[in-house]
């Protein structure tokens, strides 16, 4: 290839990635914090004026130091989400801290975020943790995390973590991408919609009987 030809190609590689835009749109000032008394409704949240934010509108006394109660459910897990509807400095900003405390055998049950990409740290404890690639591979890509470690789940992909450890709490810190990243629980989403999907849908999408939908229905 002559040497013309590849300045071009990389010319349309730069190009095509430029193009690769994110999802959270960025923000066109310093900050637009959120004015959460607003009738408006637009893609995210009206910006308050600038002359009345206060150091508060970017600060949140989270205790995310404080381990979380993972008893009074059923899975043992309990996340605190700290995303723009508890700091309203962060609309814009395209990021969410989560904090994810793990009872013994806790699981954060398979879920997806629909616009962020997570990054998580084990600062307690033990997980298992992975993610499952969209069809048709449906790869299950999988790690055991020491205290210490990092994971990272694509942006959209159902994901877990799981203490494997009887009797150790574990604990993680996760970075998401989205002020909003938004959280889909997969069991809660098929098995427990309010009303419920018509059995006759799930146990044909499952090749299960009604009865074993029914049975599983009625444990959410
Ligand atoms: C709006 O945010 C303020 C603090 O930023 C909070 O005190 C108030 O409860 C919020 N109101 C609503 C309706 O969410
Ligand atoms: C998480 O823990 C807090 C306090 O530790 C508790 O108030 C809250 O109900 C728990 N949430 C879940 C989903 O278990």
């Amino acid at each position: 290839m002559a040497p013309s030809s590849y300045f071009l190609l990389i010319a349309l590689l730069a190009l095509a990635s430029w193009h690769a835009v994110a999802f959270d749109p960025s923000p066109l000032q310093d900050f637009c914090v959120a004015d959460n008394s607003s009738r408006v409704l637009v893609n995210g949240f009206v910006c308050k004026d600038s002359k009345d934010v206060k150091a508060e509108d970017f600060f949140l006394a989270a205790k995310l130091d404080m381990p979380r109660d993972t008893k009074i459910n059923k899975v043992g897990s309990n996340v605190t989400l700290i995303n723009v509807m508890r700091i309203p400095g962060l609309n814009t900003f395209g990021i969410s801290l989560a904090r994810v405390d793990y009872a013994p055998l806790g699981l954060n049950p398979p879920h997806t975020h629909p616009r962020a990409t997570e990054m998580l740290t084990v600062v307690e404890g033990t997980l298992y943790a992975g993610f499952i690639t969209s069809n048709p591979d449906n790869k299950f890509l999988s790690k055991l995390l020491n205290k210490g470690d990092v994971f990272v789940f694509p942006k959209g992909l159902v994901h877990f973590q799981f203490n494997p450890n009887p009797y150790k709490p574990a604990v993680a810190i996760s970075g998401i991408s989205s002020q909003n990243p938004g959280i889909i629980t997969i069991a809660n989403v098929v098995f427990g919609s309010k009303p419920t999907i018509s059995d006759d849908v799930l146990a044909k999408a499952f090749q299960v009987d009604k009865k074993t939908v029914d049975w599983i229905q009625a444990q959410f």
